[in-house]
Order: C-alpha cells, then structure tokens, then sequence
C-alpha cells in the first residue's frame, strides 16, 4: 500500500528520513518502527572534512528551529572508508547527500561514491549555513542546469537528486533547470534562511529556518513544481503528523521527508504511515502513489 520505487529502489515507505537528521544511518535505534522509513538521506559529505560553524548551532524560535551546522562532516575520503552505512536487513534504503562548491569538488566525490556502489545521491545545492557571503548553487538556474549536465554526463547510471532552496524568486526555474540538466528527482525545500536576535548574549544568531512555520512554504514549492516537471518531487518542510505528509503527497509530492519534526518526536514515521493507511483505506485508495498530485494539475502543454 504504502511502498514505491525511487529510480532503482524499492522504498518500503514514502517517508524518508532526511540530511542531518539521522546522522549517516549508521546506528539502529532499536526502539524504531524501520518499516515505516523508506530511505535515510546521510548527513551532507563535503571533499574535505568540515568542523561546521561555532555555537549555538541550534536555536529555537517560535514553533521552529533555527539551525546553522554548517555542513560538519568527516569528508568523503572517510566516509568512504566505512562503506556505505546500511540499515538494509531493515528494509532501509540509504541516500548518500554530498555538497561541494563547483562541479570539479562534486565529481570528485561522485567518483568515489559510485566505486563504492552507490545507486542514489542527493546533491546539497542548497545549504544556507557554509559561504553566506556568496549565493547557493540553487540560486542560479543557470549554475543548477550546468552541474547537473556535467555530474549526469559522467555519471548517467546514478539516480541524482537535487535539493534545492526556497530562498529564490522562482522555484520552478530552478527545478526545470535541474531537470533538464538531468535530475532523476527534486528535495525540497531546504531551510529558510533566517536570524534570531539573543539580547541577553547581545549577538545575531544566523541559520535556516525548519519546522511546522515553514510547512506553507514547501507546499508551495512542490505545488508549483509538480506542474512543471516530470521527475518525482521530495516534499519537505514542517511535517509533525501524517496529515502534513498527506497534504504534500495530495500537493505533489511523490515521497515526503521528515526533518526537525523527528527531534521531538522518535515516533513520527510510524505515526505519519498510520495515519497515510488510514486515509486511504478510509477513502478506498490503493496505492500511495495513486494520490501524489491528486490536488494539483499537471499540464504538460502549457504548464511551462
Ligand atoms: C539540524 C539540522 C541539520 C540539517 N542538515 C542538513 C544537511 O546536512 N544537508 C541537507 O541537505 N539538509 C540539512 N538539513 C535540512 C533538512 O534536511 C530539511 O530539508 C529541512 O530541515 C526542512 O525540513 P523540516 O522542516 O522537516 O525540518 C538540516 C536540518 C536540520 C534541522
């Protein structure tokens, strides 16, 4: 009911665990459900190990969260050395998420992940905690379009997905670029960027912005999205229950990831499967993958 396929895949759940959230999926938590997890997206690898940002990293604010790692990681060379971080004998997929400046850095680490045997990569194009002094790679249609070519060009078995930022003008510009570029599959959205001011430490606390606040914001983006591309969208942002999961499924989105959401609460992928079997047995919907887009239209011939 709830299982599908994601490029090669075979995902037990639409729900994905996603980066930096669940470190490398390396570690079994015995008390999970893992049935209910379709895939982990590791935490994002760099070329390079990265200490991430000075503290506070994490900061609350409102209902959400403002966070601002910056992308700590061992690099890809140690990474590689562990092997690919399985939770397979539980049914979980891995997705591997790598960030790197240029398209050099990324095929770098492409190379070393596919020797390794690695079928699914989710490229980071769009962290707002490393270089806030230069715009994301996902900010530019024409930067996105290009390192997808030259990553696809070299690599056109792996199934690449592009996670991009809400922090644009037009989303959509940006996921057409990816998909022509050769995307297999969109994650959105990334944190928003944001600030939070400490007046009793009397200092500017920066990060991107997670949690219930920004759910209205990812469901615009993968609303608009799915009109114009074909490739499966991730939705992301916000989600704390199964009816989030299903208005961004209802949206478009063909899987959905859980982020923050998971921090207060351990249980929230078999909470979220639940209440996903419960709609659709009670509306008589067979596949979860009947109902991705249900409340949107696509329109090939105009949509664009
Ligand atoms: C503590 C923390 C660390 C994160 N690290 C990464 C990361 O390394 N790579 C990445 O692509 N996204 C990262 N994200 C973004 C999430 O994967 C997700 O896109 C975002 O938080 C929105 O979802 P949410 O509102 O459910 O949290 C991070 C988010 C949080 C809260």
């Amino acid at each position: 009911m709830l299982g599908l396929k994601l490029g090669k895949m075979d995902l037990q759940s639409p729900v994905i665990m996603m980066s930096g959230i669940f470190s490398y999926g390396e570690a079994d938590l015995g008390y999970l459900d893992y049935s209910t997890i379709g895939a982990v997206v590791t935490k994002t690898i760099t070329l390079e190990p990265r200490q991430g940002n000075p503290q506070p990293r994490i900061w609350e604010a409102g209902s959400g969260m403002l966070n601002s790692i910056g992308l700590q990681n061992p690099g890809i060379k140690d990474f590689v050395s562990h092997g690919i971080p399985s939770l397979m004998d539980r049914g979980v997929r891995t997705i591997v998420s790598i960030s790197g400046q240029d398209s050099g850095e990324i095929l770098s680490m492409m190379e070393s992940l596919s020797a390794l045997g690695v079928e699914t990569v989710e490229i980071n194009l769009s962290c707002p905690n490393v270089h806030r002094d230069r715009p994301m790679i996902s900010q530019s249609a024409r930067l996105t379009g290009q390192l997808l070519r030259d990553v696809k060009r070299e690599f056109g078995q792996v199934f690449v997905i592009a996670k991009l930022s809400p922090n644009v003008t037009d989303i959509s510009e940006i996921a057409i670029a990816a998909e022509e570029g050769g995307a297999d599959g969109l994650s959105m959205i990334n944190t928003v960027r944001g600030l939070c001011v400490d007046i009793e430490g009397r200092r500017i606390i920066e990060g991107g912005y997670s949690g219930p606040p920004v759910k209205p914001v990812g469901l615009r983006a993968v609303y608009d999205v799915y009109r114009k591309v074909r490739v499966p969208i991730i939705g992301i942002g916000g989600i704390e229950k199964g009816r989030d999961a299903l208005e961004y499924i209802l949206a478009g989105a063909y899987a959905v990831g859980v982020g923050s959401g998971f921090f207060s609460n351990p249980f929230l992928t078999s909470e979220i499967c639940g209440e996903l079997k419960d709609y659709m047995v009670k509306n008589n919907f067979r596949r979860v993958t009947d109902i991705s887009g249900m409340l949107n239209e696509k329109n090939y011939k105009t949509g664009r």
